[in-house]
Parts: structure tokens; sequence; C-alpha cells
């Protein structure tokens, strides 16, 4: 037997929860560090499961305040909004995207209302809301058109804030958009009001699939591959968050969560100034969902790992579908 001498014994710093905490400073999962997205639908009685995201539903903005009251009473602080758009027209430049009939421009002046301390997120983009399904404007040969997506993708950012949005999260990928959205809020005197989460660091993802059947968003042809980083790509990842950074983003994402911590310790590291925000998105969710369903892995328990991993990876809030689980997670007597 090989003997371990009495220094190299790290047993003896766990044999105990609170020593345990002590070997884990700052890595914990509290409300603060928690982002609810929600699917808001044109459809103002819907309450519509979504096949793909089993638990996750499209709401329309009757059943809003019902939805969040529970969660706002656990301690939910902040959510990321997304319009689903099953009945308005889509077209080639996303007329509906901040049209007055978008369910976002309508739900938020609401859930300001109802919740005043509720931190509101948008997130801006045109996918769900263009015939192509793309997230920027096109091109008559298909490419995409920088200047035309930038200038429609600001506009929309404004209309958002003027409805109240607190936030506004451009998740296009566009190049120069963050510059964009920043000149028109600084133009309508927002500057103050709103601030600039940019989706920074956003590689083209297999796990974005049950997304975009939840917004119904799926790209008509191509893939979004000319927009979205390769997943391999560390050096464009840092020169995505540098460039938003000076374009005067105050947040960046990094997207998806789990197969990217990396990028996420990377660009926490290189921009330590910046809240960085991870978002365990639609395929992840999916993936733990159905792992726990069929037996392989205990929801609760894998599911705080992997909020752990982000948290220790740099992560200073995750954006996840997991939230009210996770809220009813952390109070103070809860089962788990
Ligand atoms: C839209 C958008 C997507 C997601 C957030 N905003 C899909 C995509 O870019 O293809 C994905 C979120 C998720 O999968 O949970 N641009």
């Amino acid at each position: 037997m090989v003997e371990v001498e009495a220094k190299h014994i790290l047993h003896s710093g766990i044999f105990h929860p609170v020593l345990r905490q002590w070997q884990s400073p700052n890595v914990e999962i509290t409300v603060n560090a928690l982002m609810y997205p929600i699917f808001i639908s044109d459809e103002q009685e819907a309450k519509e499961p979504i096949a793909s995201m089993p638990g996750v539903y499209r709401y329309g903005i009757n059943h809003l305040e019902r939805m969040l009251q529970p969660l706002v009473l656990k301690g939910l602080q902040s959510i990321l909004l997304f319009g689903v758009s099953k009945h308005l027209e889509k077209d080639h430049i996303g007329s509906n995207a901040d049209s007055t009939q978008n369910p976002i421009i309508q739900a938020v002046p609401l859930i300001r209302k109802w919740f005043p301390n509720l931190l509101i997120a948008c997130d801006v983009c045109l996918c769900a809301y263009t015939v192509h399904g793309h997230c920027g404007i096109l091109n008559e040969d298909g490419s995409i058109n920088n200047k035309a997506s930038i200038e429609r993708i600001s506009e929309i950012a404004l209309a958002y804030a003027k409805a109240g949005a607190q936030i506004v999260a451009p998740s296009d990928m566009m190049d120069g958009r963050i510059s964009a959205i920043k000149k028109k809020l600084a133009t309508a005197g927002l500057m103050n009001k709103v601030a600039i989460l940019s989706y920074a660091v956003k590689f083209a993802s297999g796990f974005y699939g049950p997304f975009r059947d939840a917004s119904q968003s799926a790209p008509k042809f191509g893939d979004r591959k000319c927009y979205q980083l390769p997943p391999g790509s560390n050096g464009l990842a840092a020169r995505a968050a540098a460039r938003d950074v000076s374009e005067g983003a105050d947040m960046l994402i990094v997207k998806p969560g789990l197969p990217y911590l990396d990028v996420v310790r990377h660009t926490k590291d290189a921009h330590p100034e910046y809240p960085m925000f991870v978002y365990q998105v639609s395929g992840e969710y999916a993936m733990l969902y159905h792992g726990a369903q069929n037996g392989a892995i205990n929801l609760e328990n894998v599911l705080k790992e992997v909020l752990l991993s982000m948290r220790r990876a740099g992560a200073d809030c995750i954006i996840t579908y997991f939230t009210p689980l996770i809220l009813d997670m952390l109070q103070p007597r809860s089962k788990y």
C-alpha cells in the first residue's frame, strides 16, 4: 500500500459542509445570478407547451402576471423576453419586430407596472419576424446586408427601450450593431436608462435547435455560419468580445454555456470589469431534462453542478430556462 504523507492529505479540508463551502469562495448560486428567458406569443390567451422543451411554454400576455407572480415572490430579479409571432405577418425587414402589435412592445409596459422591481431585458433580433428566418436583412443574392441590418436592429432596440426595457440584448451577431444601438439610444436621450447586454460571443451551435422551434425562427434556407462563430475559434471569440467592449457594450454573453466554459473564463479574464453572462441554451436544457427523465442523471444534483461550473468559469449571471426550478431549490426550507 502506498502511504500518503500527512502534508498531502486534502480530505482534512472538506469533511464538513462549512469547510467545503470555504473551498468554493464566491462560487455559489444566488437569485441575483439568474436571468429567466420567457417566450411571449402574439396569441393573448395562449399557454402553449413547446414540444422540444418540456416544461417551457409560449405565454400570451394574459398569462404573464399569473406566471410571474410566484417567481417574483421567490426572488426572481430579471427576465429576458423573446417575441413569438404566430399570426403577425413576416416580411424581409421584420416590420413586426417593433410594430404596435408586437407582443414585446405590448408586454413590457404591463410587466413594468405589475412588477416595478423586476429588471426587463429584451432580446433584439430579426429572425422571429423575417420571412427567411435570418437574423439580418439580406441582399438579393441571399448574403447579409450588414449596413441595413444594423440600422434595423438599432431601430428595434430603440423601440423596446421606449416601451420600457431596461436592457436590450442584440443576439443577431451583425458587425457594428452595438455602436449603432448605442448611438440611437444616445440620440433619444435614453443613454442612462438602458443597458446593452451583448451576445458578444455566440457560436454557430447545434444546441439552439429547440429554441428555433420555440420561437419559430429557423432559417428557411442556409444556416447562420456566416455570422455566428465556428465552435473551435478561440481567437474570433476573443476579438468579438473585445470589439463589443470597444463599441460600448455594458455586459457580455457567451453562448451556449456548458460546451464553452473555457471561453467564459478567457472572456472574463480579458474583461474583468464587465459583468459576464452565460446562456444555458435550449439544447442544454433539453439534454438535462431528457437525461433525467430517462433515469441517467438526477436533475437537481446535475443542474447544481453545471450551474456551479458556470460560476467557477467566471459567469456573474446565468440565463437559464431552469430558473423556476432553481428558485425552488434556493428557498430556505427547500427539499433540495
Ligand atoms: C436569435 C436567438 C437564438 C437564441 C437566442 N436568440 C437562436 C439562434 O441564434 O439561432 C438561442 C437560445 C436558445 O437556444 O435557447 N438570434
